[in-house]
């Protein structure tokens, strides 16, 4: 028996699981259960993934603190994962005391042996937060095209990549408040000392996919540069330990104890289950899984997406290698989830979100459709909504639930469920157990699409013996009784195997199913014994038919969600350009899956009123800006900063009627709160044009 510990990355606490962690959670708890089916010993943990900048201003956002901000998000995660019947062994948080433990051991190590460094870095620092800002919390003009309002990191306009302090006229988007360039004292993991090691490690037979391996060779090539370990407080995670009294403010960045997440989550474990006498849950032994030196009698595998192969192909294992534990057996990675063929988008209601798809749909088509489609490869997975309602329709009710229906009947009412004590086609039966050998090596490889096409192909052929033996025709004519008993009997039994082999993916299904066969066990081995003069009981329909407009609500539905929809990537290190490649590498994350397009109903969201303007002035001390009393109708004034003290006086717009965005959140700037934006039109750096209005419109009229 072979011992197994897996993981899926852990999901971050500040936003609802959606089809993207599915993907990667069914794929995952689907090998789990072929691997425990094929009689190994497999533990599988999970946590959520507690720490970081996001989860802390998430909490201040919501006015409770971050501990109860993770507790309320880790709920709703196990909700949602348990509907789609993902079976975690334990389901946990980095924020815990193991993992303090664990991250503080880990780090004291390295630390020791020397591989850790410190350097002084110059950041942006948002002085009304006290915060240092990551890229994506700082906002300014392009330094190339001066586009207005881009990230921190590049400029969505012309594609120029530039360190947030090039920005021109920068603000926080947590302040409005203009970033200052601030010093402090970082910890940095040597990696490129781990160079050699890692260069061996992604190169074993078996460890990583070759597509995977490749893009390190890319890494390797380029160079491979100290990673970041350390935040300044505020930070939501654990203090660095030993740092010097005057500086007792570092703690590990995020990204550091997450990995280590999945150790802490299984020594809590095993904990919880040191004096089981359950085989089932059985009693399970730290050291066995985690020391290098008993590396040889267990194994470790990650699941994980494309965009963080970084974290586990290199920062892990080096970290691992450096603190005399184990690295794991493999890293399996897969592509992003498409909808349509598409990126997610919240506009056209394919962000779909686990509770929204459980609400019009079973979690077991969604597992199905999975399935029939995973391979080894780290290709993308498009979930087309047309091809997932056939295929379950097809394969799953059509082929395999078929089986069972259209034979039940008669074993139930002719021969008080009775099977056949006589195998009538052991030929056929054989076959069909043969298969199985090349499906469980099919799951093993997370060849699933491989492993379906095999059932379905088994599937087929019960359904070409019913139709070629018609037993709704026998079971007219006289003296045919033991015939359609045994070609019921027969059929009965392939469909025990398809359940056999099904489990892994549809284990309610297969679970009712049991009851049906009045049998306990679905392991591989469990189908060798064909079920012969075996009782059996009355069959219910095991699955309903997908309809159009089950799909068309949950698109629906999905429109709505805008706002809580967002799960916010983690700052990545901004400062290394080792870090600099792991952006890069995570450019398709959940966040930005949503870039291309807007729908109209997004456009229609914009309001855009007509607005008099009562009052324009020149800010003090704001060079870029004119201040705007705006008069929009309904006896309401609003208060506008504009960026076009360039290219207008203020008496050039006093009286003017001009367009107000209406409906833009308030933007805290420097000078006050800014309640709208006024259009115009133009080349920011060469002239912009407000557009004005002719004096007969009204305000407060709305546009569009
Ligand atoms: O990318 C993410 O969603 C991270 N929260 C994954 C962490 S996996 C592990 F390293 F903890
Ligand atoms: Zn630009």
């Amino acid at each position: 028996m072979r011992h197994i510990l897996v993981t899926s990355a852990l999901p971050y606490a500040n936003g609802q699981i959606h089809l993207g962690h599915l993907l990667e959670h069914i794929q995952t708890d689907i090998w789990v259960r072929a691997m425990k089916a094929q009689g190994h010993q497999v533990t599988y943990v999970c946590a959520d993934d507690a720490h970081g900048t996001s989860i802390m201003l998430k909490a201040e956002e919501n006015g409770v603190t971050p501990e109860a901000q993770i507790a309320t998000v880790k709920a709703s995660h196990e909700a949602d994962f348990a509907k789609f019947l993902i079976d975690y062994d334990n389901y946990y948080t980095t924020h815990s005391e193991e993992n303090k433990e664990f991250s503080e051991l880990i780090y004291r190590r390295l630390n020791s042996a020397g591989h850790i460094n410190t350097k002084d870095i110059e950041q942006l620092f948002d002085p009304e937060k006290g915060l240092f800002l990551a890229d994506r919390f700082v906002k300014g003009e392009c330094p190339k095209c001066a586009a207005k309002d881009q990230y921190g990191d590049n400029c969505e306009v012309c594609g120029t990549t530039y360190n947030a302090n090039e920005l021109v006229n920068p603000f926080s988007t947590l302040s409005g408040a203009t970033p200052v360039l601030k010093t402090s004292k970082h910890y940095f993991f040597d990696l490129p000392e781990f160079d050699g090691f890692l260069r061996q490690w992604t190169r074993d037979e078996g460890r990583l996919q070759p597509a995977i391996a490749n893009k390190l060779q890319e890494w390797f090539d380029a160079g491979l540069a100290s990673w970041d370990i350390s935040r300044d407080g505020p930070y939501f995670g654990f203090k660095i330990p030993d740092t010097p009294a005057d500086e007792p403010d570092k703690y590990f960045y995020v990204w550091l104890d997450a990995p280590v997440g999945y150790m802490a989550s299984f020594k809590n474990l095993c904990e919880q289950r040191k004096d089981s006498t359950d085989p089932k849950r059985p009693a399970l032994n730290f050291d066995d899984y985690w020391l290098a030196e008993n590396a040889h009698k267990t194994e470790v595998y990650h699941f994980i997406g494309k965009d963080i192969v970084y974290f586990h192909a290199l920062f892990w294992p080096a970290m691992l290698a450096g603190s005399e534990f184990r690295t794991p057996t493999s890293v399996f990675a897969h592509g992003f989830l498409m909808v349509n063929g598409e990126k997610m988008s919240k506009s056209r209601g394919t962000f779909i979100q686990a509770e929204t798809y459980a609400e019009h749909l079973h979690p077991e088509y969604l597992r199905y459709y999975f399935a029939s489609k995973l391979s080894d490869k780290v290709e993308d997975f498009n979930l087309d909504f047309d091809d997932f309602m056939k295929k379950v329709n097809s394969d799953m009710v059509g082929k395999v639930v078929n089986i069972a229906s259209r034979s039940a009947g008669f074993i139930v009412k002719k021969y008080d469920g009775m099977l056949s004590t006589n195998n009538a086609e052991p030929e056929l039966l054989a076959e069909i157990m043969r298969a199985g050998d090349e499906i469980a090596v099919a799951y093993e490889n997370r060849e699933f699409s491989r492993a379906m096409r095999l059932i379905m192909q088994c599937a087929d052929k019960a359904n070409e013996y019913i139709d070629e033996k018609k037993p709704w025709s026998m079971a007219k004519e006289e003296g045919k009784e033991q015939e359609v008993q045994d070609v019921c009997t027969v059929a009965i039994n392939i469909f025990r195997q398809l359940m056999v082999y099904l489990a892994p993916v549809l284990p309610e299904l297969t679970d009712n199913a049991k009851a049906f066969l009045n049998i306990d066990d679905l392991s591989f081995a469990s189908r060798n014994e064909a079920l012969l003069g075996h009782q059996i009981n009355k069959f219910k329909p095991l699955m309903q038919r997908i309809e159009p407009a089950q799909i068309e609500a949950m698109v629906e539905a999905s429109k709505g969600s805008l706002e809580s929809t967002a799960t916010t990537a983690e700052d990545v290190a901004p400062t290394s350009s080792t870090t600099k490649q792991a952006t890069d590498s995570k450019a398709n994350t959940a966040d930005n899956q949503d870039a291309d397009y807007i729908g109209i109903e997004d456009f229609a969201k914009v309001e855009m009123t007509v607005a008099h303007v009562v009052e324009c002035n020149h800010v003090e001390g704001a060079d870029k800006l004119l201040q705007f009393t705006l008069d929009v109708g309904e006896a309401q004034t609003r208060n506008v900063f504009s960026g076009i003290r360039k290219f207008y006086e203020p008496e050039q717009l006093q009286g003017k009627k001009v367009i107000c965005v209406t409906n833009l959140a308030p933007r805290k700037m420097k000078f006050g709160i800014s309640e709208g934006m006024i259009l115009s039109s133009g080349d920011p750096k060469t002239g912009l044009v407000v557009i004005t209005l002719p004096d007969e419109c009204t305000v407060g009229d709305k546009l569009g």
